[in-house]
């Protein structure tokens, strides 16, 4: 599967740049799916260049900071400050510095991703299988899913790392940095939600300009990937992270809210500054046979991508209108398939402070510098 992507970059001197890239997901991705997550993070992002030229647009604000574009990438691209500094090269404005944890944890072994037939019933429930294809669809818009777990390289290595990434970062740029709490048998909930208050504490240390708490995970198998559902455990958790992040913005990221959309706005909001909606679907995925396609201890998967665009965009929606109509202290960020500038928009125009993008950042490089020339105003 080949797509070409014409990206017409005029910069602020009104000289223009073309840039004409042929991204297939088996040879030239930046993330190399025949290798285990922890190789991609040694290795950094395949990427050969030339870095192409990033239009310039008019600076926003996001939570009161100052950035180029409000476009960037979710949880998940940003492995580390090899990653991290690609992407702001890139045009990327908002870099999230991939979940962290107290603890050293390895990722699932390959396979990691896989294409999933757009025909798939992604929005039925977790029940019901999602097979693979060979992708029909534009890598932009295409669904996938994914299967890495919450790895995490020990404190000693990521708060170095996060201050490498806070410096490399270009005027009109911010650090995110997700973090989570690591839950252990008999462990009692206030030690899971002080985790939280120290990790915050730390990251902010270490440099980040905003400190994201993952409430959701589609493919760990235990109650820290859910966390989103309890509603007063939520709000305990925003209040620790805003205790360690000492003044700055604090974003709570959740999974598919359903029916408890507004009742978790409603107990989250002046806790946390932001909501970052959403995390990927925990579905089933399947080979066309029938058979687990990550292995039976993985049948449930997160499905990302073009897949899950429009139910993300429609919580959006419902989320800013709530806001609005209840004036509650908070902010949303669109996540979810906003991997064309078309899309990117939608989530702002919709009411989100930005788009973030994950799984096509992974194969699609040029997606900002294509944003910023074609909608300077997102
Ligand atoms: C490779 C990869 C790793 C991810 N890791 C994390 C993570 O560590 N923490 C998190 O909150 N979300 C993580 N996500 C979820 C994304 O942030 C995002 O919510 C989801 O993929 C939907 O966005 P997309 O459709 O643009 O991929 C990851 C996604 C991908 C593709």
């Amino acid at each position: 599967m080949v797509t070409n992507h014409n990206i017409f970059a005029i910069s602020s001197d009104g000289e223009q740049n073309n840039v004409n890239v042929a991204s297939t997901w088996g040879d030239s991705p930046m993330y190399r799916f025949d290798k285990s997550f922890e190789e991609n993070a040694a290795l950094g992002p395949s990427f050969d260049g030339p870095f192409p030229h990033v239009p310039k647009v008019p600076q926003k604000s996001l939570l009161g900071l100052a950035v180029n574009s409000r476009f960037g990438v979710a949880a998940g691209p940003g492995i580390n400050s090899k990653w991290l500094s690609t992407y702001s090269k890139l045009g990327f404005d908002i870099l999230t510095y991939k979940t962290v944890r107290l603890y050293e944890r390895i990722a699932h072994p390959v396979p990691n991703f896989a294409f999933i037939d757009p025909h798939s019933n992604v929005y039925e429930d977790d029940s019901t299988a999602n097979t693979l294809a060979a992708p029909t669809l534009p890598l932009d818009v295409a669904p996938t899913g994914g299967s890495i777990g919450m790895p995490s390289l020990p404190p000693e290595f990521w708060q170095r790392d996060i201050e490498v990434t806070k410096h490399a970062l270009l005027d009109g740029q911010v650090l995110i940095a997700s973090i989570v709490g690591t839950t252990q048998p008999g462990m009692a909930q206030s030690d899971f939600v002080q985790e939280f208050e120290t990790l915050a504490q730390m990251v902010v240390d270490a440099g980040a300009d905003i400190v994201e708490a993952n409430l959701s995970c589609p493919n760990v198998n235990v109650a820290e990937g859910a966390v989103y559902k309890d509603l007063a455990l939520s709000r305990d958790i925003a209040l620790a992270v805003r205790r360690g992040a000492r003044g700055r913005p604090v974003l709570l990221k959740v999974g598919h809210l359903g029916h408890s959309l507004d009742g978790f706005l409603r107990t989250v909001a002046g806790a946390a500054d932001g909501v970052v909606m959403m995390n990927a679907l925990a579905r089933k995925v399947e080979d066309p046979d029938g058979r687990p396609y990550f292995g039976a201890s993985r049948h449930m998967a997160g499905v990302h991508g073009g897949a899950i665009y429009q139910l993300s965009l429609d919580a959006v929606k419902k989320a800013t209108q709530l806001i609005r109509a209840e004036q509650l202290d908070l902010r949303i960020i669109g996540v979810g398939g906003a991997s064309t500038p078309e899309r990117a928009a939608a989530f702002v125009e919709a009411g989100a402070d930005a788009a973030l993008v994950a799984s096509s950042a992974l194969v699609l490089p040029f997606m900002a510098c294509a944003l910023k020339a074609q909608r300077p105003d997102v």
